[in-house]
């Protein structure tokens, strides 16, 4: 028998944290299992896709896997059984005919890396799924209710409103708060682009509520390094925007008397780096290929590059901070596609005598022209910059901000507008505080009441004081100086 797509989707989750059907190394269990496929598996099954590519390489050197040849396998994936004999071995299709059927496939499963984020449908990333996905937990009432409980505080309207929305061992860190003891902070960015936009503040501004509430210590990672090896930047010119770009971070407002920011170019080295090794040791390059996709292809920087972003996770990595002591557990606040970096992390930690880091994860920042298409840093009208004057601000949101309105006034008063979909109502959702307003603005927009040049006019000045605030923050003298 074929295999079937429930047993694909149940091997594309066994991919996703295993690089072989066995683990970590190549066997025979592979060469089985690829000669049960008839062509290479739906690219929106991407840790399959993946798998299958790899194997694909290895041409007839599969036949010289290590472990006995095998006539059958049954693999268990989330209660679901895949069982391969050897004589359903079915003739391949000829290469044209695969390019042409991957040509013609529609994504059916949303892609979430480091380097992709795409939706498969219009609605957008469907986060329930990618909880499952990912094996990681939902952030749900009884969470926020702690996290109320021991900061006395009402959680941020990030959590709140299931921005972040997802975590793993959040509950051993809230354990860790409750018995009087201490964790840190650790969060970072990829400096590619000159001016952050106001998206790539979700993380910074839900680590500052973080700082605040716990009062601990943070670290912020700026991978120059990771932008010079997978964009085709200068060395010197990475450099230079992990130092522009880390005047925005602090402009959110850190406690700089608790807080370590770096540039990785600069600061590498000693204790760091010899954690550094320590993760180099211990991951092979089948696994970081399982991982990441890595293929034979992708220059030896970005192979080794996992472990630099995973020993900020360890506090022994600072030793001017923390004194040397191994064991302080961390938390990562990230956006969910960093979660591969820290899956390997959570992996290899143990390994090392280290803790597994903690994390919450956010959802993504839409785009202004709507929530599937894509963000990017070097298209200056897809979001709104923390340089956008107010001027600019508004004359961005009014003419690219995709509206869940009505074509027409009287038609929007009859049936009101979508807020599902309006890129502006979601923007109120990251940066207007104030719950009242907001479901106001949503019952008045929704009802037909208020109309899209009016909840636009809402967002716009939202956004202005967010950016002055992050502008005239900016105290260019405390900028960092790197200690080593
Ligand atoms: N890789 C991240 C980026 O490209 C930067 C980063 C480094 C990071 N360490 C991190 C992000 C920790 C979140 C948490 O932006």
């Amino acid at each position: 028998m074929p295999i079937t797509r429930e047993e694909e989707e149940a091997l594309n989750d066994h991919f996703l944290i295993n690089s072989y059907v066995e683990g970590f190394a190549t066997s025979q269990a592979d060469t089985i299992l690829f000669d049960q496929f008839r062509s290479t598996p739906n690219q929106d099954l991407h840790n399959l896709h993946r798998w299958y590519k790899h194997i694909d390489s290895f041409g007839s050197d599969r036949s010289k896997f290590p472990g006995p040849k095998r006539n059958s396998l049954i693999l268990s994936v989330n209660k679901i059984k895949v069982t391969v004999m050897m004589n359903n071995k079915i003739e391949k299709d000829g290469p044209k005919q695969v390019e042409q059927q991957q040509l013609e496939q529609q994504l059916t499963e949303d892609i979430v890396d480091p380097w992709n984020v795409q939706a498969s449908s219009n609605k957008g990333i469907d986060y329930d799924k990618l909880i499952d996905r990912f094996g990681s937990s939902r952030i749900d009432d009884a969470l926020l209710e702690r996290f109320e409980k021991l900061t006395g505080q009402n959680p941020h309207h990030f959590l709140r409103r299931g921005i972040f929305f997802s975590h793993r061992d959040m509950h051993r860190i809230l354990n860790l708060v409750e018995a009087g003891k201490k964790f840190f902070l650790y969060t970072g960015r990829g400096p590619s682009s000159d001016s952050m936009h106001v998206g790539h503040l979700i993380p910074f501004i839900m680590t500052k509520w973080l700082q605040d509430v716990f009062d601990v210590p943070l670290i912020i990672q700026m991978t120059d390094d990771e932008k010079y090896l997978w964009k085709d930047l200068k060395l010197e010119h990475c450099n230079n925007l992990a130092y522009e770009n880390a005047k925005d971070i602090i402009a959110v407002g850190f406690d700089m008397s608790k807080t370590f920011i770096f540039s990785d170019v600069d600061f590498i080295g000693g204790e760091f780096y010899k954690n550094v090794l320590k993760v180099q040791k211990h991951v092979t390059f089948n696994q970081v290929k399982g991982i990441f996709g890595f293929d034979e292809s992708s220059n030896i920087g970005k192979i080794m590059f996992p472990a630099i972003q995973a020993v900020p996770s360890f506090s022994s990595s600072f030793p001017f901070i923390f004194g040397g002591k191994k064991d302080i557990p961390c938390l990562i606040p990230c956006a969910i596609d960093q979660d591969p970096y820290f899956r390997m992390t959570r992996d290899v930690a143990p390994r090392l005598g280290f803790q597994k880091p903690a994390l919450i994860h956010s959802t993504f920042f839409p785009a202004l022209q709507g929530a599937s298409s894509k963000m990017s840093a070097s298209d200056e009208n897809s979001s709104i910059f923390l340089t956008d004057t107010a001027n600019q601000i508004k004359k961005k949101v009014n003419k690219y901000a995709f509206s869940g309105g009505k074509d027409t006034v009287e038609e929007h008063r009859e049936k009101g507008g979508d807020c599902e979909v309006d890129v502006s109502f979601m923007y109120l959702r990251f940066f207007m505080e104030d719950d009242g307003r907001l479901e106001e603005i949503r019952q008045q927009y929704s009802s037909g009441q208020m109309l899209t040049g009016e909840l636009k006019a809402e967002l716009i000045q939202v956004l202005v004081i967010i950016i002055g605030i992050c502008i005239f923050k900016v105290n260019p003298y405390t900028v960092f100086t790197c200690q080593h």
